[in-house]
């Protein structure tokens, strides 16, 4: 197979990537490095198996020349190039509507002219401020007004998956999403705010954590690994076309006891160091308190639940930024 991964330079983008290339597949990445890097996937250049099987083009999917090369050649598309993390869309609003609306609309009139098989990255954000656990599918959104920019994402993604189903709707065209709840593991950065990777950054340097708000706001966490097995089962699947599916963990942790773990997993001096959001983010910001998933959907279709305990992941990615 011919795979094109947009933001195959991103963190999960890699991992899909690394495994498309062990199965035998050949693998076109697009990514402008925006918040991806080519150390990601150097040892993947440098493998010399993958001489003639991965191709890396620098580029933006608002090219609509390389996109239109690109997605020709290919036999399906994962759209995972985003504008990622609340950080990066307060810090650059404008931008980061412009690449997760126009872009995901060029990925799909691209797939819709060349009728490729696409699947769309989007995010647990959608749901907004929900308290009830599990969310489903089908569960209504709430979100807060508009001059609360962090929306903007869950918004934009929203958006997306809209645009999706109407070209399924309206052309066949054969579409999956993937809303994928906080994945982690190695290569993930803590520079956009991602709170794991941030955590044990400041763990290994015994300096403060600095956790947002009162720390009470929970989490589940998805090993990388299993994301990836997810989004592959779910684009090979003719059932999962035209819907919508949680891509989860289930462990529930407040950010609070997380600080604390990985204190303890790193044998840290760390203290826990509390900082109120309009601090850390401005005013623009209000939080999502809870996010749990429902996978039922997920395991009807696929028989896969991602099932990586919050410990297991926590020592992969220490592991990785110690450099072991
Ligand atoms: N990591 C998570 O916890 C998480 C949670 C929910 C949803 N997602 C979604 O998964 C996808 C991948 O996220 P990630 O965590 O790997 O983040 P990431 O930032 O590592 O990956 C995104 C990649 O897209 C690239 N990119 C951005 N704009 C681009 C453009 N205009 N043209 C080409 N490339 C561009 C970036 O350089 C980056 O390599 C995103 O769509 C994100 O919204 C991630």
């Amino acid at each position: 197979m011919r795979i094109l991964i947009t933001g195959g330079a991103g963190f999960i983008g890699s991992h899909l990537a690394q495994t498309c290339l062990e199965r035998g597949d050949e693998v076109y990445i697009i990514d402008d490095l925006s918040t991806g890097s080519m150390d990601n996937i150097r040892f993947l250049q440098d493998n010399p198996a993958y001489e003639n099987k991965l191709f890396v083009h620098i580029n933006t999917i608002l090219n609509a020349d390389i996109m239109l090369e690109l997605t020709g050649i290919c036999d399906m598309v994962f759209h995972l190039a985003a504008a990622v993390g609340v950080q990066t869309i307060l810090d650059k609003p404008l931008e980061s509507i412009v690449t997760n609306i126009q872009g995901t609309e060029k990925v799909l009139e691209m797939c819709n002219k060349f009728k490729k098989r696409v699947l769309i990255a989007s995010t647990s954000e959608v749901y907004g401020k929900h308290m009830h656990a599990p969310l489903v599918e089908t569960d209504n959104i709430i979100y807060g007004p508009s001059s609360k920019f962090r929306w903007s994402y869950a918004a934009s993604k929203l958006m997306d998956e809209f645009t999706a189903l109407a070209y399924h709707r309206t052309n066949g065209l054969e579409v999956t999403i993937a809303r994928l709840f906080n994945t982690v593991g190695p290569r993930q950065t803590g520079a956009y705010g991602m709170v794991i990777p941030r955590f044990v950054t400041q763990a290994l340097k015994n300096d403060p954590i600095t956790v947002f708000g009162d720390g009470n706001q929970t989490r589940t966490f998805t090993f990388v690994k299993d994301v990836v097995t997810a989004l592959i089962k779910l684009i090979e699947s003719d059932q999962s076309v035209g819907e919508v599916f949680n891509v989860g963990g289930h462990e529930e942790i407040s950010i609070s006891d997380l600080a604390q773990k990985i204190i303890q997993m790193t044998g840290s001096s760390s203290t826990i160091k509390l900082i109120p959001y309009e601090e850390a983010f401005g005013k623009d910001f209000e939080d999502m308190l809870r996010r749990v998933p429902s996978t039922d959907k997920l395991e009807s279709i696929t028989g896969f639940k991602p099932d990586k305990r919050l410990d297991f992941i926590l020592s992969q990615v220490i592991a990785s930024i110690m450099g072991k």
